[in-house]
């Protein structure tokens, strides 16, 4: 029969590799607890509309990359409307969760949550971009500080410096309120409006949808013509000028450099004020490694209270390209305590016993499953890359005892059955 290939744009995370997920995972968890995150876990999928809402009804990721489905197949279509979507990021199930749990009313504030989890997203696969992907991200919900944007920035900073990488830069953007944007809007259409027919067909879609977007093109003639299109910073009022001014600040106090980049526009709707990437020169195709910023409007927009919010994502896939680019190797543990190499049937049985004692007692330890030859058994340990093997032989399954190999150095002693576990947590 045919085999059955893998989804495209999905990868198997497999023993070896699955380590160094381990290792990442572990290191963000460990820095929420220092920034003082906690996990928050949710649904892999939520109803279209949270995303239609939330996302953006006009935005790339809700119009052309979700996993949406409206129909099981049940006899009557469910009373609850609309159809289901697999989250193609986190920050709404958050936001929806938040709200549902009235967590504006919770007594310590701000509300300050971390997940690491798959999204999905109907991409072109290309390096760095799948259609299944996991994100770490964070989401500060209910402080508007320009004090808790930098500590956000920090957070994905740090954990990038954390794993060793180096030369990464952080771009910074106020996309303003709502009325700082109305008003840019005007400005930037008129001048939009003379060169619309020689933009690309995206932008002048984007023109009607939202002209900002315009700024991030990538298409080279694009971004000659728009070179001196106004620029959202000119029309910050006073009040989102003086806190984008303290991001700035809180993030040079703490010694993070950054770039100001007036054009950079996040592709989803919700941002409101600052907005941020970090990136490292040359990831493959895609060389944005974590995007986030302010959501002032969205908490209210998903029916809850008028909450401030800040957040960012980053995907683990992207962060091992980036580490591989750079050449860097995480510390992992790998290789076993102790293989287990028996001489005869009779042997295997004591063996047995031993390797749960030895487990039971924390020692990460093995033997053979194979029926194997003593040579090949020792071979097996070597591949284990086990720092030591237990040998029962028939001399030592008599006496009780068996003989303990250091592999590095060869070294070998007798000891009693008895006292291996102690010996091996030396
Ligand atoms: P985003 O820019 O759409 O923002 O995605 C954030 C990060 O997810 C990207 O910088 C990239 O590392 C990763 N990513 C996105 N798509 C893919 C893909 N197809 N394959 C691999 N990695 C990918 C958000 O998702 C917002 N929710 C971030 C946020 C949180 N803003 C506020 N809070």
């Amino acid at each position: 029969m045919a085999k059955i290939q893998i989804p495209r744009g999905t990868q198997d995370i497999v023993p070896g590799t699955v380590e160094l997920w381990h290792y990442i995972e572990a290191k963000a968890r460990d820095l929420c607890r220092r920034y003082n995150y906690a996990e928050i876990r949710t649904p892999l999928f939520e109803h279209t509309e949270l995303f239609v809402r939330g996302v953006g009804e006009t935005t790339d990721v809700v119009q052309k990359e979700m996993y949406a489905v409206d129909w099981f197949g049940e006899e009557k279509p469910r009373r609850d409307g609309g159809g289901l979507a697999l989250r193609p990021e986190g920050t709404a199930g958050v936001v929806r969760s938040y709200v549902e749990n009235k967590l504006y009313g919770a007594p310590n504030q701000p509300v300050k949550q971390y997940y690491i989890g798959p999204m999905f997203r109907h991409e072109r696969p290309q390096a760095g971009r799948y259609r299944q992907f996991t994100q770490f991200g964070v989401e500060a919900i209910g402080s508007s500080d320009p004090a808790i944007d930098a500590e956000v920035i920090a957070v994905a900073i740090r954990l990038y410096e954390e794993l060793g990488l180096k030369g990464l830069s952080v771009e910074l953007n106020s996309v303003g309120t709502l009325e700082d944007r109305a008003r840019h809007r005007t400005h930037l259409l008129a001048f939009l409006e003379n060169i619309r027919t020689e933009l690309c067909p995206d932008c002048q879609s984007r023109m009607d949808r939202n002209p900002l977007r315009v700024l991030d093109c990538k298409v080279e003639k694009d971004r000659i013509l728009t070179k001196d299109a106004p620029s959202i910073l000119e029309y910050l009022s006073e009040e989102s000028a003086a806190h984008f001014q303290a991001v700035q600040d809180y993030l040079s106090a703490i010694g993070i450099p950054f770039t100001v980049n007036p054009r950079m526009v996040r592709g989803l709707d919700y941002y409101t004020q600052t907005a941020f990437e970090i990136k490292m020169a040359e990831i493959g195709a895609v060389e944005t490694l974590c995007g986030g910023g302010r959501y002032n409007g969205l908490v209210a927009d998903l029916g809850g209270d008028d909450m401030p919010g800040i957040g960012f994502a980053l995907s683990i896939e992207r962060l091992l390209l980036a580490l591989e680019k750079q050449g860097v190797e995480l510390p992992i543990e790998r290789g076993i305590d102790c293989y287990i190499v028996v001489q005869s049937e009779a042997a295997k049985g004591v063996a047995f016993r031993l390797l749960d004692q030895l487990r039971q007692g924390g020692v990460i330890a093995e033997m053979d499953y194979l029926n194997r030859k003593m040579k090949a058994q020792l071979k097996a340990a070597d591949r284990n890359e086990a720092r030591y093997t237990a040998i029962i032989g028939e001399t030592e399954l008599v006496n009780g005892t068996v003989v303990l190999k250091e592999m590095a150095s060869g070294e070998q002693r007798e000891l009693k059955a008895g006292e291996l576990l102690q010996a091996l947590k030396k």
